[in-house]
Formats: C-alpha cells, sequence, structure tokens
C-alpha cells in the first residue's frame, strides 16, 4: 500500500502551527488499548452479581397469523428462568420507532423470518440460546412478498411514494438524438460490525434504569426503552463508550435489542443481558436496502444527458424503520456529479417480508449514484466513446449547469479540477490503451479501468438533526473532560474532537479526554451518523471550550489590565502581553477567584431548509467530493475477479486528522468493494436468508486488499465555514468504489466486443463471479 497524501497544504499556517492538535496525524484515542485488548466494549463490563443472559426466539415463517406460542420444552430446560413475550411489555407494545410500525414483539402476525417473537432468559448465555430453538410457534403461513418488483406489482409500500421532478423529461426523451431503456439490480449489504449487537439493562432504585447499548443513538434508545417501559425519558440513562463498528446498522437496530433486555430486566427483577450470536445478528437486523431500477435516458451524439425517466423501487422489509429517509437521498444523489436538466425521479418504498432494512454507509446516497454511474457507463459504450469523456462532458458546472434536480445551487464544486487531476495521476489515457492492447493479446484474462467522481451531500437530510450539544469541564489540575452528543465508532470522533478542544484552550492532545456518550451528560443527541460527527460535536465542543476561554481570558485580563482580544492560549500557556502563565496555574488561580471552569457548548447547521413534500430546497450545508481510478481484471471462464490498482483523490477540506481521514477513505472504498463484489445476500424463495454466516456472506479480507493503493487528498479547505475548514469523511468515499463496479463492466465490454457482442453490458450488483460470467454470457 502506498500513501502520499499531499498534506503540506493542509498545515495550519498560524505560528502556532508547532503545537496544534488538529491538522496532524495524532494517533486515535483508542488505538493502543485496543490493540492491547484493554479497550471496553460492552460484552467486557464486569457483570453485576445476578445478571441474567437473554436469547430471542425467532419467527420461522415470513409471513404468518402467530396463534400461540409453545414455551414449555424451553422453560424445561435447566437453568432457564423464563420467557418474555408481546403481553409482558407494559407501555407501547409498538417501538417508538419513526414509523410506529413495528411491534417489540410480533403479536398477531409474523412478517419476517427471523423476526423477533420473544426473549428466554436463562443463567447462561448457552442455556437461553439451546432454549430459544425449543419454543414452538404456531403460525398459519400467509403468503410472503419477497422482492421489492413484486411488492411494487402489490402495490405494497411501508411508505407512500415520491416523485421529483425538473422541466421536461417527457418532451425531452421524445426530441433526445438517442435514448436507452434498462433496468438495474443492487443488492443489499450486512453491516458485518466485529462487535455485534448487544445491550444490558440494570434496574436500579425507584424505577430507574442504566442501559448499556451499542448504539450510534442513545438519545433514541433512552426514547425507545422508556416508551415500552412506560416511564418518563428521565428515568433511562443509555450510555455506550465505543462499538466496534456500526456503519449504519447501530442507528435504529441497537434500540431493539436495548428494548428487548430492558423487557426482560423488568419481568425477572435482575440485570440483563442481551448479545446476538452473528447467525441471529443476520436474521434479525436490517441491511443495507436493495434496489431495482428500471429507467429510460435520451442523449445526444456526445453523450450528454437529454432527459431522464427513473424509476427506484428500494426493499424496505417490512417496516419502515429508515427507509424514508433513505430512499429520499437515493433521490438526492441519483444525479451524482452531474446536471439532469429534464429529469424525472419516482421513488417508490416497497414493504416486502424481510428485515426492516436500514442505514448503512451512504444512507442510499450509494443507491442513487449506482444507477446515474452505470447509465453513463452504458451511454459511453452505446456511442463507442471514452466512459470518462462521457463522464465529463455532463458534471455541473461552477456558473451554469449548476443547480440539482432539487433546486439546490452547487456552490462549492470542484468536480472538473479533481478529476482532471486524478487523470493526470492516475495516467488514466495511457493505462486504457495499454489495456486495451494487453486484453487484445490474452485468451482469457481481460483487463477493465473507470474513473468515477463523488458529490455526497453533508447535513442530516432530517433537517432537525442538525444540532449538537457539548460539556467541556477543565479540573483544578489543568486536564479537560469532553463530553459531547456524538458517539465512537471506530471513525475516530472523539480523536478529533478532542483535537479540536485542545486547539481551542491551547493545552496538549493528551491532556484531554473524551468520555463515554451519556443521555445524562448531553440531552437530546442526534445519531452519529450523516457523517457530520465531527461537524456537529466538533463545533459544540469548541463552543463549549470557547466560553471556559472566555472565562479565562477575562480572568487574566483583571489580572494584567488588558483587552481580553489580547491573550493567547498555545502551547499549554496563557500569554497576556505582560505576562506568560502555565494554563493549569491560570486555571487554579481561576478557581480560587470562583471562576466557572466548565460550560456547555451548542452548535447547529446554517444555511439548510427544505420542503419535505417536493425534496426541494438546500437539504445540505456542502458536499464532500472525490474520485477514484481503478484497475480491474476478470477471469472469463469462471468469472472471478480482482481490483489491482485504486488512485483515489479525496477531499476531506483541511484535515483536522490526515491519518484517520485516510483510514476513513481506505476503508469506505473496500467497504463499497466488498458491496460491490463479494457480499451476497442470498434470501430462498420462502424469505430465508440462506447467507447468514462468514461461511457464506463474504467481506473483503486483507488479502482483496488491491497492491497498489493510493490515497490523496485534495488540498482545499471547506469554502463553507466549518470546524478547522474541513469536511466530513465517513460515508462519501464508500461512493467510491462504484469505480470497481464500472470497471468489471468494462473488462466485460471489452471481453464481449472482441467476441462480437459490443455495447451494452447488464452485470448485476454484487459482482459476484456468476454475475460476471452471466454479464459475459448474455446473448
Ligand atoms: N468507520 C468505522 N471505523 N466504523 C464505523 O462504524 N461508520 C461510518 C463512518 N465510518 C463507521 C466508520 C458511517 S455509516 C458514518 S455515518 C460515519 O462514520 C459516522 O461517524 P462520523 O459522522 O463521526 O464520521
Ligand atoms: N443520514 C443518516 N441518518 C439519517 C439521515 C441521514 O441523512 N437522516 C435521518 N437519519
Ligand atoms: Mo451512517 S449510514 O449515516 O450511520
Amino acid at each position: 500500500m502506498t500513501h502520499s497524501p499531499d498534506t503540506s497544504a493542509l498545515q495550519p499556517t498560524a505560528s502556532a502551527a508547532d503545537s496544534s492538535a488538529c491538522g496532524r496525524s495524532q494517533q486515535h484515542e483508542s488505538a493502543a488499548a485496543q490493540v492491547a485488548g484493554a479497550a471496553t466494549y460492552i460484552d467486557d463490563i464486569a457483570e453485576v452479581r445476578g445478571t441474567l443472559h437473554a436469547a430471542p426466539i425467532l419467527s420461522p415463517v415470513a409471513h404468518g397469523r402467530l396463534r400461540g406460542v409453545d414455551c414449555s420444552a424451553a422453560l424445561a430446560v435447566p437453568g432457564v428462568r423464563d420467557v418474555v413475550l408481546a403481553a409482558d411489555v407494559p407501555g407501547d407494545k409498538l417501538l417508538a420507532a419513526f414509523g410506529h410500525d413495528e411491534p417489540v414483539f410480533a403479536m398477531d402476525t409474523v412478517q419476517h423470518i427471523g423476526q423477533v417473537i420473544g426473549l428466554v432468559v436463562a443463567d447462561s448465555v448457552q442455556a437461553a440460546r439451546r432454549a430459544a430453538r425449543l419454543v414452538r410457534a404456531d403460525i398459519e403461513a400467509l403468503p410472503a412478498v419477497l422482492s421489492p418488483r413484486a411488492a411494487h406489482a402489490a402495490h405494497s409500500y411501508v411508505l407512500p411514494p415520491v416523485t421529483v421532478r425538473r422541466g421536461d423529461p417527457d418532451a425531452a426523451l421524445n426530441q433526445a438524438l438517442h435514448t436507452l431503456s434498462g433496468s438495474l439490480e443492487v443488492g443489499g449489504q450486512e453491516h458485518f460490525y466485529l462487535e455485534g449487537q448487544i445491550a444490558y439493562a440494570l434496574p436500579l432504585e425507584q424505577g430507574q434504569w442504566w442501559i448499556y447499548a451499542s448504539t450510534q443513538h442513545p438519545g433514541e434508545v433512552q426514547h425507545w426503552v422508556a416508551h415500552a417501559l412506560g416511564v418518563a425519558n428521565h428515568d433511562v440513562r443509555v450510555e455506550c463508550r465505543r462499538m466496534g463498528g456500526g456503519f449504519g446498522g447501530k442507528e435504529t437496530q441497537a434500540g431493539h435489542l436495548a428494548v428487548w433486555a430492558a423487557l426482560a430486566a423488568r419481568k425477572l427483577q435482575c440485570p440483563v443481558k442481551l448479545r446476538l450470536d452473528r447467525d441471529d445478528d443476520f436474521m434479525v437486523t436490517g441491511k443495507r436496502h436493495p434496489f431495482a431500477y428500471d429507467y429510460t435516458v435520451g442523449f445526444d451524439d456526445s453523450g450528454r444527458l437529454q432527459g431522464l425517466q427513473l424509476t427506484m423501487l428500494a426493499n424496505c422489509g417490512f417496516s419502515a424503520d429508515l427507509s424514508g429517509p433513505v430512499a429520499d437521498r437515493a433521490i438526492f444523489h441519483a444525479d451524482n456529479a452531474y446536471f439532469l436538466e429534464d429529469v424525472e425521479i419516482v421513488s417508490y418504498r416497497c414493504k416486502t417480508n424481510t428485515q426492516s432494512h436500514t442505514a448503512f454507509r451512504g444512507f442510499g446516497g450509494p443507491q442513487g449514484v449506482i444507477v446515474i454511474e452505470s447509465i453513463l457507463g452504458d451511454i459511453a459504450r452505446h456511442l463507442g466513446l471514452d466512459p470518462l469523456d462521457v463522464r465529463l462532458r455532463n458534471l455541473y458546472g461552477t456558473t451554469e449547469r449548476n443547480v440539482t434536480h432539487y433546486q439546490m445551487t452547487v456552490e462549492d464544486n470542484i468536480l472538473e479540477p479533481l478529476l482532471s487531476t486524478l487523470e493526470r495521476s492516475s495516467d488514466y489515457r495511457r493505462r486504457q490503451q495499454a489495456i486495451a492492447a494487453w486484453n487484445a493479446s490474452q485468451p482469457v484474462l481481460q483487463r477493465g479501468l473507470a474513473i468515477t467522481p463523488v458529490k455526497f451531500g453533508i447535513s442530516f437530510t432530517a433537517t432537525l438533526f442538525n444540532q449538537a450539544g457539548a460539556l467541556v469541564h477543565v479540573y483544578t489540575d489543568g486536564s479537560v473532560l469532553v463530553n459531547h452528543g456524538g458517539t465512537e465508532m471506530g471513525q475516530g470522533l472523539h480523536t478529533k474532537v478532542a483535537q479540536i478542544v485542545a486547539d481551542e484552550l491551547g493545552v496538549g492532545f493528551e491532556q484531554v479526554r473524551v468520555s463515554a456518550s451519556d443521555t445524562a451528560r448531553v440531552p437530546n443527541a442526534s445519531a452519529t451518523a450523516a457523517s457530520s460527527g465531527t461537524d456537529l460535536n466538533g463545533r459544540a465542543a469548541q463552543f463549549a471550550a470557547r466560553h471556559v476561554r472566555d472565562n479565562l481570558a477575562s480572568f487574566v485580563c483583571g489580572l494584567d489590565g488588558c483587552g481580553a482580544g489580547a491573550i493567547r492560549f498555545e502551547a499549554g500557556q496563557v500569554i497576556s502581553p505582560s505576562a506568560t502563565r502555565a494554563f493549569k496555574d491560570v486555571v487554579q488561580m481561576a478557581y480560587a477567584n470562583r471562576i466557572q471552569l466548565w460550560s456547555d457548548g451548542f452548535y447547529r447547521t446554517p444555511k439548510i431548509h427544505y420542503d419535505k413534500t417536493t425534496l426541494t430546497g438546500r437539504p445540505f450545508y456542502y458536499f464532500s467530493y472525490g474520485a477514484a481510478c481503478t484497475e480491474v481484471a476478470i477471469d472469463t471462464l469462471t468469472g472471478e475477479s480482482l481490483v489491482l490498482k485504486v488512485d483515489i483523490l479525496h477531499d476531506v477540506g483541511r484535515s483536522i486528522n490526515p491519518a484517520i481521514d485516510i483510514g476513513q477513505i481506505e476503508g469506505g472504498f473496500v467497504q463499497g468493494m466488498g458491496w460491490l463484489t463479494t457480499e451476497e445476500l442470498v434470501w430462498n424463495d420462502q424469505g430465508y436468508l440462506s447467507t447468514h454466516a462468514p461461511s457464506t456472506y463474504k467481506i473483503p479480507a486483507t488479502g482483496d486488499i488491491p497492491a497498489h493503493f493510493k490515497v490523496d487528498l485534495w488540498p482545499e479547505p471547506n469554502r463553507e465555514d466549518n470546524v478547522f475548514g474541513s469536511k466530513a469523511v465517513g460515508e462519501p468515499p464508500f461512493m467510491l468504489a462504484i469505480s470497481v463496479f464500472e470497471a468489471l463492466k468494462d473488462a466485460v465490454a471489452q471481453a464481449r466486443a472482441r467476441a462480437g457482442r459490443p455495447g451494452a453490458v447488464c452485470l448485476e450488483a454484487p459482482a459476484t463471479a456468476e454475475h460476471v460470467l452471466q454479464a459475459l454470457q448474455q446473448p
């Protein structure tokens, strides 16, 4: 692996550059503890005496009437204490989910294989799991809807459809020089967080609760648990120090586990831990939404788009969960980097008898981007043009052709310079010729090459979530404790927030600690999601630290008789025109003079607003950009493929932490590569997810990482006023992996052309060996 981030432009230019925490590759705050096995995950927390363990009872039928549950065999297992069913829910028997359409435990119907009917609670995990398998549910099977197309045909939806339209797509398509119609199927994705879903619920005195949950959204867990128990939010405290990965899979799905554990704890009046094993996690929890698309696109001889009619079918599973905002984000990203002048997008939110699909890195964005990239690739092959040229021809402009189909002006467009820089640095044109020549000489192996861009909108599409709070405490020894509403899932949020606070107070990084996310410290926090963890919580923490700094500055002004503006906080010192003092000495003096040494901070993203019914306005504060050039090889006899070389140029604004940002770019890319190549979810004709373990569900392994993997950072700060001039990085790089899919299509197209079948390529995602072979052999 080679890394050559151009970090020179990213270093702070201020005189304090040397002592600043931001802008340097500070090691992740938990790195040493994690590699030593000393970082605490929920299953590592010492169990309170009397802790019991729960295991879920799963529906074996995709759709049916639940007539009864026979628990006698389970209750006879040694160590089993009790079972917990819908009748044991004291509060609302429906979860406090967005759509309010999901039962806590299945009641009169079951809606997917793996739906949780209840829990077995036992002295040990093993006894609970063994007994759960002995529960017999009496179910009268009903017809199941198992694909988005079947759901659409049956008008089976979790939410009403949404249409976004601009210009006159019908007229544009009628007048277009060329038209192409097609369809595309794109699979879902299992989150495969290394730490599976887990919750540990402890009853406290006076009807209060302490919940440890592996969650991206402690506030939502608190709300759900209170709702199901029928208690007030102030009686439920939720804590999460870190997750072993979330990837969107713990935005809502962690709530279910916490509610279940709490209900068991309430019934048995004991602490209860619920940890799903990997197979159950696969069967119970939602995944990335699989999508199906139908489109007709018009274009001229140069490949410039002239009208697009696009239908998107999102497979939402059995309930709404986050499907509304996910499908909305797919609409918002169906342009990716391109100006769609006359366009109609109709989005259906299909209800199927599968797990309820949920947030997953990109949150519908990838499902929007892949369809337009696929269409542009097909247009290029149809016209015999280079796909990069067709992409460049359709890019958003900077002064014209710069308004999205949802009426937001793209003000920070860097697509053209970014793409042409990558085109040069990756040597795209020369390699393309070399590959064509190489392919012509090969009987079996064929290579392909593609560059695809990403433009990703940053902000929660649910505008109200774009707020955050933080607390900064300075103790009398000068050490600093930060608590903010965000959660740590490996992405480095706590590290970046500590860097920001350290710089605000002019102290060293090691002097700042970030404590566990805790609903009792910062209330009503949004999910850590939409890539905006640092933008929101980093700013809130910066403001909190600034309040403390202001208090200290006016105190020093009083001592030295100067204006507050004259005080600098740098390198662990507080510098006034007449004196330089150690930060910790100033803190002690301030404490002795009864100056407040802690504060809160609050941030709300400016400028954003949009109309939820028409999806028009400015949903995003800014865009993050990037592009990837990917070279692949396929074996035309077996369909197997290999990603050979990847060059990425990605925009993180002014990087707070280049090492963490590059890690996010690499990780996002590889995870996207898994989605589009080997990770295949197969539901059989009964609706049973047959790929529910790593034996059959293949995430990328270290050996799949391309031998040449180069990541460069775009050397320009965010043009909007964002913390440190940075940009969000968590999700956008995921979509760079669409270059893998387009490169595979390029290789297939070259192989087909040699076999006398030039033109469009029909490749389903993921591009497994089977699908590549089908694409090669299709008539
Ligand atoms: N990186 C790691 N290591 N683990 C994760 O679970 N989740 C991703 C991304 N990067 C994830 C990750 C997702 S889906 C999001 S939305 C962001 O991190 C959330 O964190 P941030 O907003 O602080 O970037
Ligand atoms: N991203 C992630 N999670 C969300 C969003 C979003 O845009 N909107 C609501 N929840
Ligand atoms: Mo990320 S899918 O927004 O948790």
